[in-house]
């Protein structure tokens, strides 16, 4: 029998970029290359006849749905972001629950209980770690400088050998803004998130890998959550948003609900860039519901790790002008 080929392992050459070297936050999930992949796979892996969305969710994840051929149907969310279930979820369906802005893990842990075949969205709830046999997936990019990344808790793995993902020409937007600025560099995230568009699934990619190896995430979660303390101290009381603090969670951003679209355009004339959380709940809903009164009114801050309490302040300030 022929031997299987050896790897040489080349010595020598230029230098690769040098990153710090650690451990992933969840070295024991599976790692694969997008969030809306990792939803996928559940569909794979559990075949579920159809899928019960919210409508306040990000619409790249009608990608794998839509692919695989799942019914899919969508649900409302209460003031408290949590599902209003008025609808009999059948044995072979699945309801998918976002934890929202990584604020809602109590609401995960209650919901989880009651609902058998429950996927929790924890994209925007890195540090919330994933329950025991609850299909829980993650994505990287959206706490962390990385092109891409998925992570995904599920106790059983698909029959099939998975290639591998790579990511070196998407990350022209994470170089591109250390030398030249956040704003020269949007251009290029508009491009390599299109590039995440229908792809396979596929292994998380050793650069994507190798920077998740390199990050310090007590640091990170610490700032965010002193971050995030912070602005709740001087902004609850105008927050239309009414939520129990989160503890040792460390949310994505500090969701300020307010009255007042002008708020968002008035943030972004002074460089303060908020997202909106989701243009395309504007295509699924009307003017009177929640969603929709959501996608317009609701103010995500950024907490990040790239943001000291000085940045908070003037953050806090700017908004205050509006109030
Ligand atoms: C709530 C939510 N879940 C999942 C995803 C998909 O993650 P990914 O871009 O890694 O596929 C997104 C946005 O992209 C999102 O906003």
């Amino acid at each position: 029998m022929p031997k299987a080929k050896e790897v040489i392992k080349p010595i020598g050459g230029f230098y690769d970029l040098q990153l710090p070297t650690g451990n992933e936050y969840y070295a024991d999930l599976l790692r694969l290359n997008t969030g809306r992949n990792a939803l996928e796979y559940i569909l794979r892996q559990k075949a579920y006849s159809k899928i019960y969305i919210p409508f306040f969710t990000c619409d790249v994840l009608l990608e794998p749905i839509k692919k695989l051929g799942v019914k899919y149907e969508f649900y409302s969310i209460n003031e408290r972001l949590e599902p209003i279930i008025n609808f009999e979820i059948e044995p072979t369906a699945c309801l998918l629950y976002t934890n929202y802005f990584g604020i809602k893990h109590d609401a995960v842990i209650t919901l989880s209980e009651q609902i058998p075949n429950i996927i929790i969205d924890n994209s925007q709830a890195f540090y919330s770690e994933p329950l025991p046999g609850v299909d829980t997936f993650y994505s990287c990019r959206k706490f962390f400088g990385v092109p891409d990344g998925a992570y995904l808790n599920i106790k059983k793995k698909l029959n099939k050998k998975l290639p591998i993902d790579v990511s070196y020409n998407r990350v022209s937007h994470l170089t591109k803004s250390i030398d030249l600025g956040i704003e020269a560099a949007y251009a290029d995230s508009l491009i390599n998130n299109k590039l995440l568009e229908n792809n396979e699934i596929k292994i998380m990619s050793n650069l994507t890998k190798r920077i998740m190896c390199g990050i310090r995430y007590d640091e990170c979660a610490q700032i965010r959550e002193r971050n995030f303390f912070f602005l709740h101290q001087h902004l609850k009381e105008f927050n239309l948003f009414q939520f129990d603090f989160p503890t040792n969670k460390s949310p994505m951003v500090y969701p300020f609900l307010y009255d007042d679209r002008n708020l968002k355009i008035h943030l972004i004339q002074k460089k303060i860039f908020v997202p909106t959380y989701w243009p395309n709940v504007y295509n699924w809903t009307s003017a009177g519901m929640y969603e929709n009164y959501l996608t317009t009114n609701l103010v995500p801050l950024p907490i990040d790790h790239r943001y000291n309490l000085k940045d908070m302040f003037y953050m806090l300030n700017t908004l205050k002008q509006v109030l």
